[in-house]
């Protein structure tokens, strides 16, 4: 028997190969903050899908690089969807890339 749950969560997450960068613990406390203050949560939870992808999920995806840590930040404000399937998340065009960036950097500490 094929374990098709496995595969499906395989074809969800989508992990994307890379090397993990040490990421500033300073940077990941503010991220997670400015999260808690953000409405984030409306679409997101740590730990499970919701209209979002769970924070785990994508930090799954995503190497802990400047690289990916600059694309998704980028994307927070400017919002966007096809990721993760046809939810759209709402653009945060107030918020300052500095702020996306810790954010972001917060999600991707979360992978295990
Ligand atoms: C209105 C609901 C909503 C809110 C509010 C929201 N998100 Fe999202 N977010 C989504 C959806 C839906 C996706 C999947 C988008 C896609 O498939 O491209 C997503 C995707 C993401 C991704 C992954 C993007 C990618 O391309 O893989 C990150 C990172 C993220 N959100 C962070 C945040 C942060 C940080 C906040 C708060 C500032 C936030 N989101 C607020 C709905 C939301």
């Amino acid at each position: 028997m094929i374990d098709t749950s496995d595969l499906k969560d395989r074809e969800y997450i989508r992990a994307i190969e890379g090397v993990d960068e040490v990421l500033d613990p300073e940077l990941v406390k503010r991220g997670k903050v400015l999260i808690s203050y953000s409405d984030c949560a409306e679409c997101h939870k740590p730990d499970m899908r919701a209209k979002g992808p769970a924070f785990q999920d994508i930090a799954k995806r995503y190497p802990t690089s400047q690289v990916y840590i600059n694309l998704l930040a980028r994307k927070v404000i400017s919002g966007g969807t096809g990721s993760w399937g046809s939810p759209v998340m709402a653009a945060h065009p107030k918020l300052t890339m500095d702020d996306a960036t810790a954010m972001v950097s917060y999600i991707l500490s979360l992978e295990d």
